[in-house]
């Protein structure tokens, strides 16, 4: 298994070694490694086992840092990352020949974030170049929160996980580029809309399919449980469950259910929060997927603020189901 520590020293010199480390942020846990090191980004793909068609977000430090890897910083990007720079908006921005085509598998742009967790900007700040790091999970399943969450899947193959506690977000962070003047969100996530439209006006929102060139990584099935995962009204789902005798378990926004174990229910915020709920979406997800039951029901959230991207992940949770 992988060692989890807060050691900085230690980080640095095995990323320093074209090795992978899994980085704290404040969205997700990321599998890191040296972005300008093609055998270190190999290794990334190999880990996850994701194919070679879907681009790897760049982390580095600074807006200043940003600049040096891409060539042209269009304006609202740049108001976009003033704004929320660190923290859970990646820009689209097209790159340098410094960034190797592996890392954006051969596309044009290259997906550039400041991530916002304390441990893990002093360790950029602290290297000579930027961490190519995707989610810290093997590929398609649910992103990990903890460093528990990562050892469990990746810790036999890396030797490092920098403790940084769980995430604060807990969903990945908002994809946001532009199509000639358009501002376009390519994937929803921890920084809402509302927030990104108060600076730079109406974006649009890209409907993703697995067909998309564009954003190869959001393929419908993805952050999904291996358990079965059903959306819909919970108060239809549960009685026909009970009645057809399946084990099943339950997630639901802040409602609970007598005739259901409490370890088979769990619910994402008792106050209906929508931040807290997204915080501990992806560890009830893996907890309820523990549970070893026929099916998780779940419901969708509210849509506004962070509901819509929380609903984002449910739906494709459910869409191998
Ligand atoms: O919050 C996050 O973004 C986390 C943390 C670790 O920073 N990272 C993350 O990475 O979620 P990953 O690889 O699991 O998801 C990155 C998404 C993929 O869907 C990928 O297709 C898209 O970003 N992406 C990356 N580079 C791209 C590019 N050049 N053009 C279009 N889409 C890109
Ligand atoms: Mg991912």
């Amino acid at each position: 298994m992988a060692i989890i520590s807060k050691d900085l020293s230690l980080a640095k010199s095995l990323l320093e070694n074209s090795q992978l480390v899994a980085i704290p942020t404040e969205t997700v846990y990321g599998l890191a490694g040296n972005a300008l090191d093609s055998l270190a980004i190999a290794s990334i793909f190999e880990t996850k086992k994701r194919p070679s068609f879907d681009p790897l977000i760049v982390h580095v430090a600074s807006i200043d840092k940003a600049e040096s890897y891409c060539s042209e910083f269009p304006e609202p990007l740049g108001r976009l990352a003033e704004a929320f720079w660190p923290g859970p908006l990646t820009l689209l921005l097209p790159k340098t020949a410094q960034i190797p085509d592996l890392v954006t598998s051969g596309l044009d742009r290259v997906a550039i974030r400041v991530p916002n967790h304390p441990q893990t900007l002093a360790l950029l700040y602290s290297l000579d170049f930027p961490l190519a790091a995707p989610s810290a999970n093997p590929f398609g399943y649910i992103s990990p929160t903890t460093p528990e969450h990562v050892n469990a899947q990746l810790g036999m193959y890396i030797p490092m996980i920098l403790d940084g506690g769980p995430c604060e977000v807990g969903l990945e962070s908002t994809i946001v580029g532009m199509e000639g003047d358009q501002l376009i969100i390519y994937r929803l996530g921890g920084l809402a809309i509302d927030a990104i439209e108060a600076v730079v006006g109406k974006v649009m929102i890209r409907d993703h399919s697995s067909s998309n060139p564009q954003a190869p990584g959001l393929l419908e099935s993805h952050y999904a449980p291996k358990t079965p995962f059903v959306l819909g009204d919970l108060e239809v789902l549960i009685p026909a469950y009970l009645e057809r005798g399946d084990s099943f378990a339950v997630l639901s926004l802040c409602d609970k259910w007598d005739l259901i174990s409490n370890s088979r229910q769990l619910i994402l915020s008792k106050k209906s929060d929508l931040k807290e709920a997204a915080a501990s979406l992806f560890s009830h997800m893996r907890l309820l997927d523990e549970q070893k039951v026929a099916v998780i029901l779940a419901e969708l959230m509210p849509e506004i603020g962070l509901g819509k991207a929380i609903n984002d992940r449910l739906k494709r949770a459910s869409a191998k189901s």
